[in-house]
């Protein structure tokens, strides 16, 4: 498995814990920054990570910011990106079983590292259900291609 990973300022710390994580966890991944706690722009992390994952370079991605909100909203501007903002175990399987999230993002000023482990372990785990819940899927995917004919 290959995760892109991403963040702002306000999310590194997170990420570099994320990252600790999933080495000891021999889980590979790409970061694709930010590399200190200098300010930067979420969006422009949010953007990589997600065209990545669009493109099929990494099974899934990983993106944090201060709330994660921000790098939710930018990353699900990108065509085939399901970014599902967890802060809890509950949402985290239930985004991969229901929705097929393939980011997964948080936010480092909202939880502690403990609490983000588990969350990544519960997510990376679990499995697209599929049945019901694809049919739900083609239909984010009939808006996503309704919009994108418009724009
Ligand atoms: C940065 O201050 C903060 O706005 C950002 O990390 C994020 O929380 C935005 O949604």
């Amino acid at each position: 498995m290959r995760i892109a990973l991403g963040s702002d300022h306000a999310g590194y710390s997170l990420k570099e814990e994320i990252k600790a994580y999933l080495a000891e966890q021999g889980i590979g991944y790409q970061d694709f920054g930010t590399f200190d706690t200098t300010a930067v722009d979420y969006p422009d992390f949010a953007l990589m990570v997600a065209e990545a994952v669009a493109g099929r370079q990494y099974d899934c991605g990983i993106l944090t910011c201060g709330t994660g909100i921000g790098v939710t909203i930018a990353a699900n501007k990108v065509p085939g990106i399901r970014a599902a903002l967890c802060h809890d175990t509950f949402s985290a399987r239930a985004s991969r079983e229901h929705n097929d999230a393939n980011i997964l993002t948080l936010g480092g000023r909202v939880i502690g590292p403990g609490l983000a482990r588990e969350i990544v372990s519960v997510w990376l785990a679990a499995k697209f259900a599929g049945g019901r819940h694809r049919r739900r899927l083609e239909k984010i995917c009939a808006i996503e291609k309704k919009y994108s004919l418009s724009g």
